[in-house]
């Protein structure tokens, strides 16, 4: 955390930070060296796990992810995310969560969603040795509350409200802040007026880093917002080597003599 920090100086962030998603050891494996950072995001009940929304995952949940792919990361900082209903009751109830998750996955920082309302849990836990990243603007845990993915910010008061809820949790003790789906205007007046790294996510490229969902970014997954671009098209790669392999059993030319046994002699 102290050297993701230590990537803003005076306000200014010379190489911007690189976080992926990861949910598994051989992606993490994959992903580790070019990355600042791997987030264990919550994204994986969607992802992983076909969940309509964040809300049903479970602290299991990501504790055993966690562990995954702090087993495959070597240099990355792994932020684990805490799971709605983890932490929002108080700060006792969201240290014993926290503390669960780097005990049980060995990550050395977690994520919760929240502004104004979340910072007396945030300065509870990093005052008791518990890193936080912050995650503001559009909040999906809170999909129930706002109604749906669309962009924020688009009013003043909602404009004023993001700011707002940046400045009160880095003041809190953020190390660092997602700040996801806002108008551009607003994700530029947010990195300019927080001191720790502002990592955008359907934000601005003026962020300090920015964080895509891996899957999204691969092409792996079917419905994916306008801000992410695919730098691939994976899905419809396997699809291809599946229907090669699918054909090759059908027509007994796999395995060829390359691929079975023999007896010796
Ligand atoms: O859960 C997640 O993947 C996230 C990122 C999109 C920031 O929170
Ligand atoms: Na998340």
């Amino acid at each position: 955390m102290p050297a993701v920090r230590a990537r803003k100086q005076g306000g200014t962030t010379v190489e911007p930070l690189v976080m992926l998603t990861a949910y598994s050891v051989r992606m993490a494996q994959i992903l580790d060296p070019h990355c600042d950072m791997l987030l264990v995001g919550d994204s994986l009940g969607q992802v992983i796990y076909g969940l309509p929304s964040t809300v049903p995952v479970s602290l299991d949940m990501m504790c055993a992810h966690g562990a995954a792919v702090v087993r495959g990361s070597y240099h990355s900082l792994v932020v684990v995310d805490m799971p709605f209903g983890s932490y929002e009751g108080s700060p006792e109830q969201a240290f014993a969560s926290a503390a669960r998750i780097l005990k049980e996955t060995g990550a050395a920082a977690v994520k919760l969603e929240g502004g104004e309302a979340m910072a007396t849990t945030i300065r509870f836990l990093v005052d008791r040795g518990i890193p936080v990243m912050g995650h503001v603007g559009l909040t999906p845990q809170a999909v129930n509350a706002l109604g749906g993915y669309g962009a924020r910010g688009r009013s003043e008061a909602e404009r004023a409200k993001i700011v707002a809820d940046s400045l009160a949790i880095a003041e809190a003790g953020c190390f660092s802040i997602v700040v996801e789906g806002v108008i551009e205007p607003i994700a530029i007046e947010i990195t300019e007026k927080v001191a720790c790294p502002i990592i955008g996510i359907g934000a601005s490229a003026e962020c300090d880093g920015q964080v895509l969902v891996v899957d999204d970014m691969l092409g792996m997954f079917d419905r994916v917002p306008r801000f992410v671009k695919r730098y691939d098209d994976l899905a419809t790669r396997i699809g291809e080597t599946v229907a090669t392999y699918a054909a090759e059993v059908r027509d007994r030319s796999f395995p060829t003599a390359d691929q079975v046994y023999r007896p010796k002699n």
